[in-house]
């Protein structure tokens, strides 16, 4: 190899560090979810009121047991509720959760996205 191209495989590979150092620093910024406040939403909105004790225990067969499931599927649920209000082709069209959803911040669903995945629940199967 000459060394234009030495020189040129080096600045790729410092670039790619750089990248993943990156990378890292965002992952760890997106998840800084505070599951406490989380719970402090989910209680001042009354989610158990339809979901039950601990998120776990849900008044009627149409209510999902949320207890446990994993925060990305939460926040994604939660945001495509928001997200399909009015528009079925856009999120989720449930008028019951739209409703639920529309006064909180991206912020407030990953710290009651948070909160949930820390409930234990009886969604896992057991092995
Ligand atoms: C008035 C009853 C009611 C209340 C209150 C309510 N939900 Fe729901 N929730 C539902 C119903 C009904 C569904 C199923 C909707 C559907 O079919 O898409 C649902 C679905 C969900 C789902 C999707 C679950 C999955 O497995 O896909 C999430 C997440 C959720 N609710 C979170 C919440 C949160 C968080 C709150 C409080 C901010 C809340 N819900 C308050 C009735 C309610």
């Amino acid at each position: 190899m000459n060394k234009p191209q030495q020189a040129l495989l080096t600045a790729f590979k410092a670039a790619c560090a750089s990248a993943a150092v990156f990378a890292l620093l965002a992952a760890s910024v997106a998840q800084a979810a505070d599951a406490g406040n989380g719970k402090v939403l989910s209680e001042s909105h009354n989610c158990a009121a339809c979901h039950g004790a601990n998120l776990n225990k849900p008044v009627s067969p149409e209510y999902p047991k949320l207890a446990g499931q994993h925060a990305d599927y939460i926040y994604w649920a939660l945001r495509q509720y928001q997200m399909g209000n009015g528009n079925p082709h856009l999120g989720r069209n449930n008028a019951i959760m739209q409703a639920q959803v529309q006064s909180l911040s991206q912020g407030d669903m990953k710290d009651i996205a948070a909160y949930i995945e820390s409930l234990n629940g009886d969604l896992v199967q057991k092995k």
